[in-house]
């Protein structure tokens, strides 16, 4: 690319919109200009980006004139429409919905274990879903070394995941719930104040696995390019605002002692081990989020 690119984020209000804006801040990713793109409900709303206010417009065939890089997080159905029209337009489409994931041709990458499959893109690179990023990254180094043969994975997701109104959702049904007030949900099918329940996508018939589950087990084998890689996951919402956590058991090929694998997690990259057990707080990280005034926790889990 010649000059810094032109820029569009579909589904710029978001809960994923938002964190784009926050990563190319914090990265001080190169921007010559930025296309704010969201829903008909959002045109001429305005979001920040660095020190200006950008007009949302409505996402539509026409918006990717002159755009080299489109962000995707408006969902699946947003995604299959209107990525094969940015991709005609010219621009490059990184997608984080589940459209594209599976298909052959779509690079579904994760930089620090696959990223030099980013060059075999024919237009779209899609980004794996968020338990299987997390579950991957501490998983890939010891894989190199030792194969993974099986894998059981756990996690507690947060209202996060599930975008802004599933955040407000959790917000608002606990103050309802700490007032002895009556709450109908709107985003989830069960009650999530001070409740965990199954993963909130279809299950299943056959397998039982909710959708969830089942996208960490695809995943994970292209990702790994394994196929004989064994998975088995439950993915379970927390009342939690912010980050998933996760406990993940696994087995390799040969015997692995704990030594080898905190030897080989202390120097992979984008894995931080924190395992201080004499305070109790060992594979947890804590840090308060002033936007959201909670408290996230991130698990490397061994
Ligand atoms: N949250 C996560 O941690 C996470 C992680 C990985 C992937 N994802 C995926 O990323 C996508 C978005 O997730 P999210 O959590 O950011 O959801 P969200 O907070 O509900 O935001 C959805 C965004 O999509 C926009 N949108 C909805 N319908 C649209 C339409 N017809 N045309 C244009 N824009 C439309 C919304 O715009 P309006 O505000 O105008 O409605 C909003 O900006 C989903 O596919 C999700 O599966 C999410």
């Amino acid at each position: 690319m010649k000059s810094e690119p032109v820029i569009a984020i579909a589904g710029v209000t978001g809960a994923v919109g938002a964190e784009f804006i926050a990563t190319l801040n914090k990265r001080g990713f190169p921007v010559r200009k930025l296309k704010a793109l969201a829903s008909r409900r959002s045109a001429g709303r305005t979001v920040e980006f660095r020190g200006g206010r950008i007009e949302i417009e409505e996402l539509t065939e026409r918006s990717f004139d002159g755009v080299d890089i489109a962000l995707f997080s408006a969902g699946s159905a947003v995604s299959r429409r209107f990525s094969p029209v940015a991709v005609q337009a010219g621009a490059v489409v990184i997608d984080n919905s589940s459209a594209f994931r599976m298909e052959e041709n779509v690079p579904l990458v994760i930089p620090e274990i696959n990223g030099r499959r980013i060059r075999e893109h024919k237009g779209i690179i899609a980004v794996p879903n968020c338990s299987a990023i997390t579950a991957l990254m501490p998983l890939w180094p010891i894989h190199q070394r030792n194969r993974v043969r099986r894998v059981i994975l756990s996690t507690y997701q947060a209202a996060s995941g599930a975008g802004a109104a599933a955040m407000q959702e959790l917000v608002e049904s606990t103050r309802a719930s700490l007032a002895g007030e009556a709450f109908e949900p709107r985003v989830f099918p069960h009650p999530y104040a001070f409740n965990v329940f199954n993963h909130d996508t279809r299950i299943d018939l056959e397998t039982g696995y909710n959708e969830e589950e089942t996208k960490v087990i695809r995943e994970t084998r292209k990702i790994f390019e394994d196929d004989r890689i064994a998975v088995g996951v439950t993915c379970v919402r927390v009342p939690v605002l912010r980050a998933h956590s996760q406990s993940i058991t696994f087995a390799c090929e040969r015997p692995i002692d704990e030594e080898e694998v905190r030897a080989i997690l202390a120097s992979a990259p984008g894995v931080k081990v924190i395992d201080d057990r004499a305070r109790n707080i060992s594979r947890c990280r804590s840090r308060p989020r002033a936007r959201t005034k909670s408290w996230s926790a991130v698990s490397a889990g061994t």
